[in-house]
């Protein structure tokens, strides 16, 4: 039995996804810019999906912009909207030391051509502080990108009250919240941000398409030039497939959330309470509460976390340690490292990130079987210092 802990990299697609991608190769293949029956059918395909979802967060059709995914998300909210302010003589964003490479690389990328940014401290519970973003805001700050939920930890920002902040001196507020719809209810009126980033293969949809969502009046550069798709902020023939499987799996995810959260949450915390308990020295990483309902990130002292992660792989179990892009390097987390804390906490931690397909079954045989993984991983660092 092969068990899928690490649902925050990738989820399966839902079959029912499957199916809808599959008649939108087969039977919705126009181009939804033709005119005939072919293009037409395909784009009321398309405006449905958008419509779902748009649901999904509480938004109008009409502001929601299909991408190739999450990162073009991040990467069209914060470059088309410094780049749109531009003019204006604001010249200042600011993020935090937590955030998806998607959004902390554009930042960086802009840093070179000469804007300036400011990096928010956050502590070891891993929850950005509103008081540390009002200090940072100048009259020179154009956008503030600060994430709903953390990728590695699950913590969920305090995003409506940082999105007013902001607001009060006249700044964007970004939101990247891959890693929170479908775990918890998104709405982008309650939350009161201008972007707000998603991608589908985060809930059961397919890799390769992604969401921003623009608030309806707020000026974007685009940067992919082309014909006038999605109302001109993105050019290109839409992923027919990838929108129709990413509307499905809204669908899907809107239906199933307050079901699906309550039910994965008891099985994280049955998972975090057995290691806890059964294995020694070990510490969850950033605050319990609030966090996303499938996230523990933990830390097992003395004990390498890419060994771990090889152990469990032996035994059929798949975790992460960390964001998927960093893991095959021994680079220690971002994440883990911006909290501030000590090397022997980043070192050993180990992200599992629980779905659809889990079960209490699957959970007890984890939890039964890392004690002894564990202990002889230890055993093995303690012969090898001897
Ligand atoms: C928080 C966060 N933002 C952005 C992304 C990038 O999304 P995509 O893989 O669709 O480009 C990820 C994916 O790992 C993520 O976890």
């Amino acid at each position: 039995m092969r068990i899928y802990l690490d649902h925050n990299a990738t989820t399966p697609v839902d079959p029912l996804v499957v199916e809808v991608m599959t008649r939108a190769l087969t039977e919705d293949f126009g181009n939804p810019s033709s005119v005939h029956y072919f293009g037409q059918q395909a784009k009321a395909r398309v405006d449905d999906a958008r419509g779902a979802v748009a649901a999904l967060i509480g938004a109008e059709p009409s502001e929601i912009v299909f991408t190739s995914g999450g990162t073009e998300a991040d990467n069209f909210a914060i470059r088309g909207a410094a780049e749109a302010l531009e003019p204006s003589g604001r010249r200042h964003l600011i993020t935090s030391g937590i955030e998806h490479e998607a959004v902390l690389n554009t930042f960086k990328a802009l840093a070179k051509r000469g804007w300036k940014i400011t990096m928010l401290p956050v502590d070891a519970s891993g929850i950005v502080s509103p008081d540390a973003l009002r200090a940072a805001i100048t009259d020179d700050t154009a956008l503030v990108s600060l994430m709903q939920a953390n990728n590695e930890i699950g913590t969920i920002q305090p995003v409506a009250a940082l999105a007013a902040i902001a607001h009060e001196r006249g700044v964007l507020f970004h939101t990247d919240a891959v890693q929170s719809a479908g775990k918890i209810p998104v709405n982008v009126r309650a939350l009161g941000v201008d972007l707000l980033s998603l991608s589908a293969h985060k809930f059961y949809g397919p890799k390769g398409i992604g969401v921003l969502w623009i608030r309806r009046g707020t000026r974007m550069v685009p940067f992919l030039m082309g014909g006038r798709q999605e109302r001109s902020r993105r050019a290109s023939t839409e992923n027919v497939p990838g929108i129709l499987g990413m509307g499905g799996a809204a669908g899907l995810a809107r239906k199933k959330l307050a079901d699906e959260a309550t039910r994965v949450a008891g099985l994280r915390d049955r998972l975090e309470q057995r290691i806890l308990t059964t294995v020694p020295r070990t510490a969850v990483n950033g605050a319990r509460d609030p966090r996303v309902p499938n996230t523990t990130n933990i830390s097992f002292e003395r004990v390498e976390a890419e060994s771990l992660l090889i152990a469990l792989d032996l035994e059929g179990i798949a975790v992460s340690t960390g964001s998927a892009c960093s893991s095959g390097t021994l680079e220690p987390s971002h994440v883990l490292r911006a909290m501030g804390l000590p090397a022997h906490r980043t070192q050993s931690s180990i992200r599992f990130s629980l779905g659809a397909a889990n079960t209490e079954e699957q959970i007890d045989r984890v939890a039964g079987l890392l004690p002894r993984v564990v202990e002889k991983l230890r055993s093995l660092a303690g012969a090898a210092v001897r």
